[in-house]
């Protein structure tokens, strides 16, 4: 084992403690066997080839989910060959490896090994020498594994960032160059797995798709886009996938060590052995067969940017627009969020009954005052903590905020922001500009299934959980049409991660994709049909105008659909 950058017992005991520690602290959710057996089907684990001639790896096998089908699949191919079962021990050691951090676990699955290998026919001796040959106990992450794989397959554990002991994550970062901002513990698991497959091997895992497009994901996607091939990637949202509910999103993707080429693609399957057994074939045949719901996708990595599991048609609509139009910025529109405050229960109240001084007092506007699609005001205000030179104010000189913070201090200074910063104990997380109160401005709520764009003409400020444009170029109204075309959807559905139910984010760095013209550039006709449909609820009508603005081909209309 490489030598450890910290003092060896701290971290064993840090590891004991760990590996001790509650499934759910260990990140330990269970796979259905029938989504276990796609997985082993789309990497080529099939009994249709001498799988004691491959090497397969699952790096966190918790409760055998994954092991015990790979070890019955092994068996069966073995016997193919070889119906003497007595003298596998040679001829198997090296096909499994499989590393679990959780004693219980260990034992656990050991049990079932033996009672699985016994079944079939192994002498105990050899059945106890193999199990504790493929059984590697300690920690995935910090574990020298003896060879290459020509397969890794598993469910990696999801172990938020903050949730591992700091000793660890430094310890893991020295090692592993994808753990990058707040990266889950699955990133470093997927980079491990990677590194250690042969040439042609093939990774495939089920785990959250969050990577594929954040932040924390981009060194991990870098390294992919550099020296692998996704072959394929199947959308789990909203499907039982699992043997309990979780919070993910998850994702089934295989990864091969080999040039990148296309990616199939199929989302949401049905979880039923027999069309997860259909899809696994549509996943992997030579072409696609009619019929199937599996679309095939070029370039689906590039560089750190975020994955686009698109079809063909709309990638290349993208594609055209970036190469052709600026930025929604470079156009001269500034994409923000309103104010968080961090208690908000005592920076937000009804205008008339916050008991500061008035010029303290900002009407704010918030998810609930924009239901209908316009602006329908409930009556509350934010508290701003600033002066116009953008400094707190000082509580001497306003004597009614100085006793209301006063009161609600416990509440205030609970908040991390107070106790990084503790002279400015009574700041809102983020400083409040109130020239942007007057701004006309279009506002956005973060999750949605279509765009819901509000036009406010300039009398509130906007709460943390909606997005706002400002522009001085920009016709807000015209920009308004433009942003709930299906043109904007495109965008955000490219780049955004997909919730539950459908819903995408309409967050500021997805917002930030869009593509816009110089207002410069759009004929005063064209200006005056977009701003007459900024109220309209005619769909067709608005992303026909959209779509001319965009001087969007027949073909690429028809892609859009
Ligand atoms: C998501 S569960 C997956 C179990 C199994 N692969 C499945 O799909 O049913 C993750 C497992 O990883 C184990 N684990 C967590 N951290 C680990 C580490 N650093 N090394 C090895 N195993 C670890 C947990 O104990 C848990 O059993």
């Amino acid at each position: 084992m490489r030598q450890l950058n910290l003092f060896q017992a701290d971290l064993s005991d840090i590891l004991k403690e760990f590996a001790d520690s509650t499934a759910e602290d260990r990140g330990a959710i269970f796979t259905r066997p029938e989504v276990v057996d796609f997985i082993l089907d789309i990497c080529g684990y099939t009994t249709t080839h001498n799988l004691n001639n491959y090497r397969i790896l699952e790096p966190s096998f918790g409760d055998g989910d994954f092991l015990l089908p790979i070890v019955k699949r092994l068996l069966l191919s073995y016997k193919k060959i070889s119906p003497e079962i007595s003298n596998v021990l040679p001829a198997l050691s090296d096909a499994v490896r499989a590393v679990e951090i959780n004693n219980q676990s260990i034992e656990k699955t050991s049990s079932k090994l033996l009672r699985l290998l016994s079944t079939q026919g192994v002498p105990e001796k050899a059945s106890r020498h193999l199990i504790e040959t493929w059984i590697i106990r300690g920690d995935f992450l910090l574990t020298d594994l003896p060879f290459e794989f020509t397969h890794v397959v598993g469910n990696p554990p999801y172990v938020r960032h903050e949730r591992i002991p700091d000793a660890l994550i430094r310890e893991y970062r020295a090692r592993f160059t994808t753990i990058y901002d707040r990266a889950d513990l699955y990133i470093p698991f997927i980079e491990k797995g990677l590194v250690n497959l042969e040439a042609n091997g093939t990774m495939g895992f089920i785990c959250s798709d969050r990577w594929m497009k954040n932040k924390y994901g981009g060194p991990l996607r870098e390294m992919v886009a550099k020296s692998y091939h996704i072959s394929g990637y199947v959308d789990m949202v909203d499907t039982p996938a699992f043997t309990s509910d979780v919070i993910a999103y998850p994702a089934i993707t295989t990864i091969r060590r080999q040039k990148a080429g296309p990616t199939r693609i199929a989302i949401q399957p049905e979880i039923q052995p027999a069309s997860l057994s259909e899809l696994a074939h549509a996943m992997t045949a030579r072409t696609i067969p009619a019929g199937s719901h599996v679309t095939e996708a070029e370039n689906v990595t590039n560089g750190a940017n975020p994955w686009i599991f698109q079809s063909l048609e709309r990638l290349s609509v993208i594609r055209r627009l970036e190469a052709d139009f600026p930025s929604i910025e470079e156009s001269g529109c500034k994409i923000g969020i309103g104010v968080a405050t961090g208690a908000d229960n005592v920076f937000i109240g009804p205008l008339d009954r916050l008991q500061v001084e008035a010029d303290r007092k900002i009407p704010l506007v918030g998810t609930k005052d924009i239901v209908n699609g316009t602006v329908d005001w409930q009556g509350k205000a934010v508290i701003n903590p600033f002066g116009k030179d953008g400094k707190l104010v000082h509580l001497s000189a306003y004597p009614m905020l100085a006793n209301y913070f006063k009161k609600h201090s416990k509440t205030i200074l609970k908040r991390n922001c107070a106790k990084k910063n503790p002279k400015g104990w009574y700041r809102t997380i983020d400083r409040i500009y109130p020239d942007l109160v007057s701004r006309p401005k279009l506002l956005i709520p973060d999750i949605k299934g279509d765009a819901h764009i509000v036009y406010e003409n300039g009398r509130y400020y906007p709460h943390h959980n909606l997005y706002y444009v400002v522009s001085d170029r920009w016709d807000l109204k015209a920009l308004q049409t433009v942003l709930k075309s299906g043109i904007a959807k495109l965008f955000i559905s490219i780049y955004s991660t997909r919730m539950r139910g459908g819903y995408f984010r309409f967050q500021a760095q997805y917002l930030r994709r869009i593509r816009l013209p110089f207002w410069q550039d759009v004929p005063k006709k064209m200006r005056t049909a977009l701003s007459n449909l900024a109220d309209s609820d005619d769909t067709e009508t608005c992303n026909r105008v959209v779509f001319d603005l965009y001087n969007l081909t027949t073909s690429e209309r028809a892609s859009l659909g």
